[in-house]
């Protein structure tokens, strides 16, 4: 195996080897030990109107979990899978008072405990602990909803940075948008489109229009544990954005016309789904010519890290070394894959 340590002074390290990027061992590496230690978000509270079941598949493509969400007086996290013979329980968001397994008849309520199942009377020690739904942890952040696997790796810190400095906020005031979210396909490995998001460098040669909004010399990078910030100034002094990024992949960004969460999801070695999901502030305007601008700087970003993919396959390119100043994210982004796959 390539040594993928990462040197922590920026000013004399190397950044990861290509080999990371490209090979499948690599990917399948990552899986097992970023991805199923990882918090991952999943929903908002807006998304519980008029629904209080929620399933999905956490991670499709690569982990691959049916699990769903329920809201009775908590909300909790649980195997969408029926403890009997395996078939999925819920497939679509509904208001139940019961989750029913549309196989057998099985029921659960919505604390997961098995409530009935038909067939079953002869059974000894029927039902035991075995047959209610395995709990996941889940993780509440301002109605925002997370879970995980096992989510060993921590992002209270992050989370804690964005409750002080954004203390005026309106979370109280924000709603999903579908007609906003979109959802884009990358033929480029998700690692790539993670740290070209981590780094201002790029801005003044790829993104024109952005960059004449912003204040590129006001760009800052703030390194926290598991994550990064990124803020910058807009060309009258006023914060354009805060650039939350949680490890592994999502990314929290705060404008003035409310937040755009992206969650980059890893579906092979070479191909990646990035969910762009907009929650808007009610009073908020203009917000689609926002989002216009939004979709022009991501075409920009994938044109690059479609073009970095083909690069990174060369076998006369390993790696690079890192601007000190401008390059801190993407050092840290590196030496956070190389500390949890080692
Ligand atoms: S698999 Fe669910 S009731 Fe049989
Ligand atoms: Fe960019």
């Amino acid at each position: 195996m390539i040594d993928f340590r990462i040197n922590k002074n920026i000013a004399i390290a190397k950044s990861i080897h290509s080999d990371f990027y490209t090979k499948k061992e690599y990917f399948e590496l990552s899986l097992n030990k970023i991805f199923s230690n990882s918090w991952q978000f999943v929903c908002h509270k807006s998304d519980f109107n008029n629904t209080n079941i929620y399933p999905f598949t956490f991670l499709e493509n690569t982990i691959n979990e049916p699990m769903v969400i329920t809201k009775s007086n908590n909300i909790a996290c649980f195997t969408n899978v029926c403890t009997h013979r395996g078939h999925i329980i819920n497939e679509k968001k509904c208001f139940q008072k019961k989750m029913r397994c549309g196989y057998h008849g099985r029921t659960f309520n919505l604390n997961g405990e098995l409530n009935g199942m038909p067939g079953f009377k002869n059974v000894e020690k029927f039902p035991s602990e075995k047959d209610n739904l395995e709990k996941f942890p889940l993780l509440n952040w301002n109605d925002f909803i997370f879970t995980g696997i096992q989510p060993k790796i921590k992002i209270d810190s992050i989370l804690d940075d964005i409750k002080t400095r954004l203390k005026n906020f309106p979370f109280d005031s924000i709603y999903y948008s579908a007609e906003y979210s979109r959802t884009y396909n990358l033929e480029a490995n998700w690692a790539l489109y993670c740290e070209n998001y981590l780094e201002g460098l790029h801005v003044p040669f790829v993104h024109k229009g952005l960059n004449s909004e912003i204040d590129i010399k006001s760009y800052r990078t703030k390194i926290l544990d598991n994550g990064v910030l990124q803020y910058t100034d807009s060309k009258d002094k006023n914060v354009y954005a805060y650039y939350y990024w949680i490890f592994p992949n999502m990314m929290f960004n705060f404008y003035d016309w409310g937040l755009s969460i992206n969650i980059v999801e890893p579906i092979s070695f070479n191909k990646t789904r990035i969910k762009f999901l907009s929650y808007p502030i009610k009073s908020a305007e203009n917000i689609s010519k926002k989002i216009d601008e939004l979709h022009e700087v991501e075409m920009e970003d994938e044109k690059v890290v479609l073009n970095v993919q083909k690069g990174v396959q060369s076998q006369f390119y390993n790696n690079g070394r890192y601007s000190a100043d401008y390059e801190k994210g993407t050092h840290h982004f590196h030496r956070l894959i190389c500390n949890y796959i080692k």
